[in-house]
């Protein structure tokens, strides 16, 4: 505890001293978050850390998540100095659409908008209309449908099929998904529900669709968080990954958080609904970026260029 205390104290000392702003996801390391909060900087869904970075005047960001929410902060801000805890950090859905294949299905298929979700690769956002999170993406592709255009949706086969459903919208989905929320069961949690049925039931739009069909809240972990702030139940079951526990704990203390079951759900599995990606930023690491400006983000200035194209429809669409 003395040690993380004092870490985190230096890490203070450092952000001010190189003007440095700490930008968090809430599925990291709860230091991570705490600290972003303390110091002026945010922790937020991935949709308002793009905005977040894009409008503080630092010259440096750092930013605490995975590779795709670094890219973006760079995408939407050139001129800043975007750094990363550890550049390895990356995520399943970015993993599995390879910006070459992705620009082959979409030449396929010439008469479809692309919408692409923000948790893909700076190439293949710059072969994108639009990009959205999971805060906004159901308005923007019923928008789409409204004026009668036909989708081509990636990476996430369960978040475009949600949203097709509701939406009823024409899409064509890539088959991507998030190896954390894919876990989540419906079954099992038919069953925990039948043993809790005072509780709230929340999903991330990532996960399975007979896990989607049992919720009362869905929506991205801003929109979860504050469905928490907003309910009187006395409990919860959580379908998205436990780093946003730290945040609902503190949105609601004294009440019972519960994570929805994954297959290897047990008092052995540690890992379980925790992604591996963002548990690789800590406090060690943010240090040592902080110390040596190591880990900075590139992204080739000819492809940011189309790829802010798509990320500013959706910032103007939202704002
Ligand atoms: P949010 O935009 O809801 O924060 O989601 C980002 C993410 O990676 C979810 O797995
Ligand atoms: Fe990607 Fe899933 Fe990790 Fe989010 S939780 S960064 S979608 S692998």
């Amino acid at each position: 505890v003395e040690e993380r205390a004092s870490l985190k104290a230096r890490i203070k000392q450092l952000l001010r001293e190189k003007q440095a702003v700490l930008v968090s996801h809430y599925y990291v390391d709860a230091d991570l978050q705490d600290l972003a909060e303390e110091t002026g900087g945010c922790v937020s869904d991935s949709l308002e850390m793009a905005r977040f970075g894009r409008d503080h005047p630092a010259k440096t960001l750092i930013v605490a998540g995975v590779r795709f929410m670094g890219e973006t902060a760079k995408i939407l801000s050139p001129e800043k100095r975007i750094l990363m805890p550890d550049l390895d950090a990356t995520c399943s859905l970015d993993l599995g659409c390879a910006p070459d294949e992705f620009a082959a299905f979409c030449d396929q298929h010439p008469d479809r908008t692309v919408v692409v979700y923000a948790n893909t690769s700076a190439a293949v956002k710059a072969r994108a209309d639009w990009m959205v999170t999971s805060s906004i993406g159901l308005e923007i592709v019923q928008a789409l449908h409204a004026q009668g255009k036909k989708i081509l949706w990636a990476p996430d086969k369960h978040l475009g099929s949600y949203i097709q459903k509701q939406t009823g919208a024409d899409m064509l989905l890539w088959q991507g998904s998030c190896l954390v929320h894919d876990e989540f069961k419906g079954t099992e949690l038919e069953l925990m529900r039948a043993e809790h049925p005072e509780a709230l039931v929340l999903v991330h739009p990532e996960s399975p669709a007979a896990v989607v069909a049992q919720a009362d809240v869905i929506g991205s972990t801003s929109q979860l968080i504050a469905a928490v702030q907003a309910s009187n139940a006395p409990s919860f079951i959580v379908a998205t990954d436990n780093g946003i526990l730290h945040k609902m704990r503190q949105a609601a203390p004294g009440k019972l958080f519960i994570d929805a079951p994954t297959a290897g759900n047990s008092a052995t599995c540690k890992s379980c609904a925790h992604c591996p990606w963002m548990a690789m930023n800590g406090l060690q690491n943010l240090l040592h970026v902080l110390e040596t400006g190591a880990n900075e983000i590139h992204v080739d200035p000819a492809v940011g260029k189309q790829a802010v194209v798509c990320i500013d429809r959706m910032l103007d669409f939202a704002a």
